[in-house]
């Protein structure tokens, strides 16, 4: 038993009002990448939240390299060669790269000599060619680098057993082949990892054998080898996933969101805006294309007011509101999902009721004038729970406790519900399971069927192409082509996003 690394054995753990692990056995062989697959809130989190000592099982044994072990905390994780990159990250941002890896080690006893620290950094950084320079600042490294600091934190302290939940959720297509190639260097080192991920092209690329959960069990042990896509979803969901959606003809009506030559800052003081122009019709979903870094964040933030233009203007429904303040624009009948659930969508310390209702906390029939009628705020969030299949185990506790793809598809169904005349929407379907990635997609439909005008923005050429109406490509803060559904080719469209000019150019 020497090969294997991990064993979980009859591991259950109970939340109010939920088992979230329920009796699962588990096994990690050494030099394998072992995917863990289930439905948003299945648990696969929570099992790698016990594994990594943040909790405690309440039933159930841990054995290490074949040892029985008990881990208390995540100090005693590290102890036994065990290192967890989080859903959500946990650096901070106003600290250096070396700052953040010493960050905790002090207390566990460590002698630090920064000199030492920052050079096995470089070493680290040059061994997986990550590309990482210890003394910058966390701010100023994109989501994509921002992770690779994680793992460099995890690799200094020792680990041999690394736990990923859903790295590439946040990664633009290329950032994933690379990172892809960075944990088969681990493996064939000998290191193994717990790989969890939605997208079932991911987990059939990378992937030794998959494990799958739902509801808390476990359903299943598979060799990649062995199973499909189709396989897997059918596993994961308990029934068959039609990964097709119908599309009603197009009924546009008039201009709901015009931008023009807007140029803007980002936090750096660059200009990240360079004179887009584009608008986005009622009844019509306009799809914005581009890697990450291009402008996206910024331009959804000129547009909801979270940020200033320094030129060029922004109409939202025949109304100039250049600059005007967020709450403005949003009495304007505006829904945003921004690319940030935790930072800017939902207040993580509030519960599930208090986030539901948060647009309409003021509106009859939620309010009277002063007062929250309790009764009616549960009676809108059951709504939301129930329409979208949000797993909450407890209304009334803080929502930041959801499982990552629940909190997305709460926020999702409160900013739909609003029936806005513009919905901005940036990569919505990032961490939803394949049954609520497919239902999202049917409610974005539905709302421009509604006559809604939709702004998608997304790296995800597959969703892009499923469901907009026309494609434009943002390009280093600028919109390059704007091409129909009809005529946009997916390879000359991947091609722009990669930098090249114009398809008129190549003409
Ligand atoms: N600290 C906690 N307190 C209460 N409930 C919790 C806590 N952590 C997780 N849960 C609940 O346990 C269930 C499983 O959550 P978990 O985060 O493990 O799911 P997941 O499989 O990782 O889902 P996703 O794909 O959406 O990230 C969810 O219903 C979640 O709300
Ligand atoms: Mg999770």
């Amino acid at each position: 038993m020497a090969d294997t690394v991990v064993t979980l054995r009859n591991i259950t753990k109970r939340f109010p009002g939920i088992t979230a692990n329920d009796r699962i056995n588990f096994e990690l062989k050494r030099g394998e990448i072992h995917t863990l697959l289930g439905e948003n809130g299945a648990g696969k989190t929570t099992l790698m939240n016990i594994l990594d000592g943040i909790y405690h099982p309440d039933d159930g044994e841990i054995y290490i390299n074949g040892k029985k072990t008990v881990i208390r905390n995540p100090a005693d994780a590290i102890k036994n060669g065990i290192g967890m990159i989080h859903q959500h990250f946990m650096l901070i941002d106003t600290l250096t790269v070396l700052e953040n890896v010493i960050l905790g080690l002090r207390q566990q006893g460590f002698y630090i000599n920064r000199k030492v620290v920052s050079e096995n950094i470089r070493e680290i950084s040059d061994r997986y060619n990550l590309g990482i320079d210890p003394f910058i600042r966390i701010w100023q490294l994109s989501v994509g680098e921002q992770q690779k600091v994680e793992i460099i934190k995890t690799l200094f302290r020792g680990a041999q057993i690394l736990i990923l939940d859903e790295p590439t959720a946040v990664l633009t297509p290329q950032e994933v082949e690379i990172s892809f190639e960075i944990y088969r260097q681990m493996v064939r080192e000998g290191k193994s990892i717990i790989f969890i991920s939605h997208k079932l092209n991911e987990v059939m690329d990378i992937s030794d054998r998959i494990t799958v959960l739902r509801k808390g069990k476990v359903i299943g042990t598979v060799e990649k080898n062995e199973i499909s896509k189709e396989g897997l979803a059918t596993m994961m969901v308990g029934r068959e996933v039609l990964f097709r959606l119908e599309r009603k003809p197009l009924n546009r009506s008039k201009k709901m969101l015009q931008v023009e030559n807007v140029k803007a800052m980002d936090d750096k003081g660059l200009m990240a805006l360079n004179g887009i122009n584009f608008d986005v019709y009622g009844g019509e979903i306009f799809g914005l294309a581009g890697v990450a870094g291009n402008g996206q964040k910024i331009l959804s933030q000129v547009i909801t007011g979270l940020r200033r233009v320094v030129s060029g203007n922004i109409i939202i429904d025949g109304k100039d509101m250049t600059n005007a303040s967020a709450k403005k624009i949003f009495e304007q009948g505006i829904s945003y999902v921004p690319p940030d659930r935790l930072k800017v969508g939902l207040i993580p310390n509030l519960s599930t009721i208090d986030n539901a209702i948060l647009r309409r906390y003021n509106k009859s029939p939620i309010s009277n004038n002063s007062f929250i009628n309790y009764t009616e705020a549960e009676k809108y969030t059951d709504r939301l729970i129930r329409d979208y299949d949000i797993k909450v185990p407890k209304k009334e506790a803080p929502v930041k406790l959801l499982s990552g793809g629940n909190m997305q598809k709460l926020l999702l169904a409160r900013e739909i519900s609003e029936n806005p005349k513009l919905l901005i929407v940036v990569h919505p379907t990032r961490g939803l399971d394949v049954g609520a990635t497919e239902f999202i997609r049917r409610e974005l439909l539905k709302a421009r069927d509604n006559g809604i005008a939709v702004l998608l923005i997304s790296e995800d050429l597959d969703e892009i192409f499923m469901i907009s109406d026309r494609i434009g490509v943002i390009y280093e803060g600028q919109v390059l082509d704007i091409v129909d559904i009809e005529k946009a080719e997916i390879n000359k469209i991947g091609l722009l996003m990669a930098g090249m000019k114009s398809l008129k150019e190549e003409v």
